[in-house]
């Protein structure tokens, strides 16, 4: 006799070049809420994706009620009691709650009696607590609204056990306070709710045993009434990690501002106030790293900065001038440089030239063109000269920069934002992604820019990163800056802390 639900054991899963998951074990009993705890590419979503069979692991096994299984789809998966409640949405939008419910129910015949499907929708919603309107449009209801039908439809379905990935990302507090009491409801009643987030304080109050993945791998599972958020960010950060210190030539002048922003609002593509009033300044040859787990609102700062998003409130200023709201090219000429996090969509043009690239942001100036025409020789010279200082591994100056790989694509970027003489350079990801070579030639020119003077703004989910390049740090969850911290300060514990969305003072 087990009561456990879901063991998995030595789960292996690579994709190119990564290892997402490294020999997990983990086991979920009957009737919790388990929290899958860990930042950003830890491999939560790989592994929820291994259990509910749209992944094969490469290698270990998966026992479900003490047997072992293997799923080779979702449907195979749900068959045997494993539901996904998805991150996005996968809704009808014309039709009911009821009928979206029941859609991709085999049982359901051609003809569907809408009133009883209501009836036993409304049903089900009522017995784990969930405000919805079984004959509402889905087009009707707010994202929390949508993500309970996807709820219902799982448990439509008779799922035993229900996967949700990061579920009160898009949730309100209010909501967010709903879903866990619903998640309460369900495990009263012996179902298994398996909860994905990287936010200390929820996982606190909704679970009953926490598993902290990082890097992959494993790093344990605790009672939640037996730890803290404290023990719970160093888990999901790491301790002991070794990092060293660059060492700058001339050191960074605070006091002498060059990017200052006042009470700056903003919001995101689907009209969310992405940014609450945010606050900071970078001085000349300094870099200030902004931390945090993506998704808490980096992208709208960095795009406000650089002038490709509008503002909702508050003011910009670099080296005391005013840059005007939502123009990217006003941003540019008074001196900001941006390495965005999509370098090949919002950075670079791919289909076109390395040399072409390099010149996009300096065609207008005099050196480049005369009376409208572009002096050619002047751009392939230019190009060649940044190709070697910024070690660019590419045939010629000719080739197009989508056959590039990703850590030449970066350098190319960083030459171009460089050669515009920048006062300030918001990097947002820099090295993600890149091989170790690279890694160190990117960090090595950023370094040195900051030397010589330009003021840097340096958004990571890189720990590491942050903690050895920056002279200050910010911590950004949910849009606002929760800490301003010199590096030299900082500890990887309380930084994990913030990032999770813990109060400087932790008692608990
Ligand atoms: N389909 C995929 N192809 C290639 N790499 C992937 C894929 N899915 C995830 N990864 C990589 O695997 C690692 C773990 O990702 P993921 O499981 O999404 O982490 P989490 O959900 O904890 O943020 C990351 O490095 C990610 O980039
Ligand atoms: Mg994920």
């Amino acid at each position: 006799m087990t009561n456990s639900a879901v063991r998995m054991t030595g789960v292996v899963k690579r994709f190119p070049g990564v290892v997402a998951n490294d020999g997990v074990n983990f086991e979920v009993l009957k009737g919790e809420v388990h929290a899958l705890l860990g930042e950003n590419g830890a491999g939560k979503s790989t592994l929820s994706n291994i259990l509910t069979g749209l992944y094969r692991p490469d290698e270990g096994t998966i026992e479900l009620n003490g047997s072992p299984v293997v799923f080779g789809s979702p449907k195979a998966a749900l068959d045997a009691g494993i539901g996904m409640v998805h991150q996005h949405f996968r809704l009808v939008e014309p039709f009911t709650v009821a009928e979206n419910v029941i859609l991709g129910n085999p049982e359901t015949p051609f003809v569907i009696d809408t009133g009883t499907t209501a009836e036993r929708v409304a049903e089900l919603a009522r017995r784990y607590d969930m405000a919805v309107d079984p004959n509402a449009k889905i087009w009707q209801l707010s994202v929390g609204e949508q993500q309970r039908v996807e709820i219902l439809k799982v448990l439509y379905r008779g799922a035993q056990v229900l996967i949700l990935d990061e579920p009160t990302a898009v949730l309100t507090p209010i909501e967010a306070e709903a879903l866990f009491r619903t998640l309460r409801a369900m495990t009263a009643e012996g179902r298994t709710v398996i909860f994905i987030s990287h936010k200390l304080d929820e996982v606190m109050s909704v679970s009953d045993r926490i598993t902290v993945l990082r890097g992959g791998r494993t790093v344990g599972t605790v009672n939640t009434r037996d730890t803290s958020t404290r023990e719970l960010a160093s888990m999901m950060v790491g301790r002991s990690v070794e990092f060293s210190r660059v060492v700058r030539q001339s050191p960074a002048d605070p006091g002498n501002v060059v990017l200052s922003l006042t009470n700056v609002n903003c919001e995101d593509d689907r009209g969310r106030q992405a940014l609450h009033e945010v606050t900071v300044t970078v001085g000349r040859g300094e870099i200030v790293g902004v931390a945090g787990v993506a998704g808490n609102g980096q992208r709208e700062l960095a795009e406000v900065i650089a002038g490709m998003r509008s503002s909702t409130g508050g003011t910009i200023t670099v080296s005391g001038n005013e840059v005007p709201n939502g123009r990217a090219r006003a941003a540019i000429a008074g001196g900001v440089a941006h390495v965005p996090e999509d370098r090949l969509h919002t950075g670079l043009a791919a289909g076109h030239s390395v040399e072409d690239n390099m010149a996009l942001k300096n065609y207008r100036t005099p050196l480049l063109s005369r009376f409208g025409l572009l002096k050619r020789n002047v751009i392939t010279s230019q190009a060649g000269d940044l190709v070697s200082k910024y070690d660019v591994k590419t045939p010629d100056t000719a080739t197009p920069v989508r056959l590039l790989s990703g850590g030449n694509v970066q350098k190319v970027l960083l030459a171009r934002e460089f050669s515009t003489n920048p006062r300030v350079l918001i990097a947002a990801s820099p090295t993600r992604g890149l091989d170790v070579g690279a890694i160190e030639t990117v960090r090595g020119r950023l370094v040195e820019a900051a030397d010589s003077g330009v003021g840097i703004l340096l958004i990571s989910e890189d720990l590491e990163e942050i903690m050895s390049l920056a002279d200050r740090i910010v911590v950004m969850y949910e849009g606002r800056l929760v800490a301003d911290i010199p590096a030299s300060q900082a500890t990887r514990e309380q930084l994990g802390l913030l990032m999770g969305g813990a109060k400087m003072e932790v008692t608990r």
